[in-house]
């Protein structure tokens, strides 16, 4: 196992900037997930940590030696990606015990690592079958079977999950957050999907056009994201946001959203950015709807979406349309009006200009 240290790393490629001055520390045994929409450098990074791509500059540690020069046969990872890559002409048994044999590994203490593990992950039946009578999920087992024998000190694993329909992606998930647990070894993942990061890592590292935007837990990540392009990207359905103008009435400071008919309050504390305006922005759980409250703000449901546990009821404000979560047994209907408010506390503020969280 072993730590992995990022330091000022920077991959381009003629005129592109694929990795930006990306700095990361991650723990011994830690799961980290590199997360950011495509083409924001998340596998050239992978590449750059696995020795498949020189880094342009900056240096690559584990623990405390670079391995910058260090070939990726050396460099003690095991690496899983989106296509198996499988031989095709072996054998399940074959394609686990293949790298044991290329590092030199008794054949006696190969087979028990190949059938210790095959076990652990139900592949005990398959060792005989060849890739080709595999499903796409028992595929992807034996791909992450073949990254555990090697017992490496770092897992790399680039999008391992996205040939898998819905349903297996979400169990194959779980299979490998357990995996990470039991074995405890240092793993950075690769995804888009933002929910596959939510619910795997132990920190996430958002990138953007090749730049690090945060690296903190989940939940801070949730809750407490740094600009909007992180507030946006993380939670489905996404963040609702609202700009206006930053107005002073007798009741303290509020946005005017342009179109709407809502005022939303603004912390007395908070500072208006120097545009005088600014962006709210509001999670889909955290727009309360009733029939008879108060709130902040009449609007028109337009679209109701139950999805089993929560309903999704998308509500008219005039320019805005907010998606909220609402509880199904409250049976929202299309055109029913309802009353707006906000859970005290959780609205976020932005500046619209930078994109910057705006905090008291
Ligand atoms: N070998 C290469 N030559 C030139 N440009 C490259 C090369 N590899 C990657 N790039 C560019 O570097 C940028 C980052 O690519 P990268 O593959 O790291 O993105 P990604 O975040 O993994 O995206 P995706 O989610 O689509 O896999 C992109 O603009 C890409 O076009
Ligand atoms: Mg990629």
């Amino acid at each position: 196992m072993a730590r992995v240290t990022l330091r000022e790393l920077n991959k381009t490629f003629a005129d592109v900037t694929a990795v930006r001055s990306l700095s990361l520390d991650i723990d011994d045994g830690e799961f980290v997930t590199l997360l950011g929409p495509s083409g924001c450098g998340k596998s050239t990074t992978l590449a750059c940590i696995a020795g498949l791509e020189d880094p342009t500059g900056g240096d690559i540690l584990f623990d405390d030696k670079v391995v910058n020069d260090l070939s990726p046969r050396n460099r003690d990872i095991a690496m899983v990606f989106q296509d198996y890559a499988l031989y095709p002409h072996m054998t399940v048994y074959e394609n686990m015990a293949f790298g044991l044999s290329l590092r030199k590994m008794p054949k006696a203490e190969a087979d028990a690592a190949v059938r210790r593990v095959s076990e652990f992950l139900g592949l005990a039946k398959l060792l005989d079958r060849k890739p080709g009578q595999l499903s796409g999920g028992q595929r992807q087992r034996v791909a992450l079977g073949r990254a555990i024998v090697r017992n490496p000190a770092v897992f790399l694993m680039d999008e391992p999950l996205s040939n898998l329909d819905a349903a297996l992606r979400v169990s194959t998930r779980s299979e490998i957050k357990q995996l990470q647990q039991d074995l405890g070894t240092t793993t950075i993942f690769v995804t888009h999907d933002q929910e596959e990061a939510m619910v795997l890592s132990d920190r996430i590292a958002i990138m953007h056009g090749g730049v690090l935007q945060q690296f903190d837990a989940p939940k801070v990540i949730y809750n407490e994201p740094i600009n909007l392009f992180v507030a946006t990207f993380i939670g489905s359905p996404k963040m609702n946001i609202m700009t206006g103008a930053v107005q002073q009435t007798g009741n303290g400071r509020v946005i005017l959203p342009a179109g709407d008919a809502i005022a939303v309050p603004v912390p007395d504390s908070l500072p208006t950015p120097a545009s005088g305006t600014l962006t709210a922005g509001v999670r889909p759980e955290h727009v309360r709807l009733s029939r008879d409250g108060e709130g902040l703000a009449k609007g028109a449901i337009t679209l109701v979406e139950p999805v089993g546990a929560v309903t999704y009821v998308d509500v008219s404000l005039g320019t805005s349309h907010l998606k909220t979560s609402t509880d199904p047994a409250l049976d929202f209907q299309p055109g029913e009006t309802v009353s707006v408010d906000f859970t005290p506390g959780r609205t976020l503020y932005f500046d619209p200009e930078s994109g910057e969280r705006v905090t008291a």
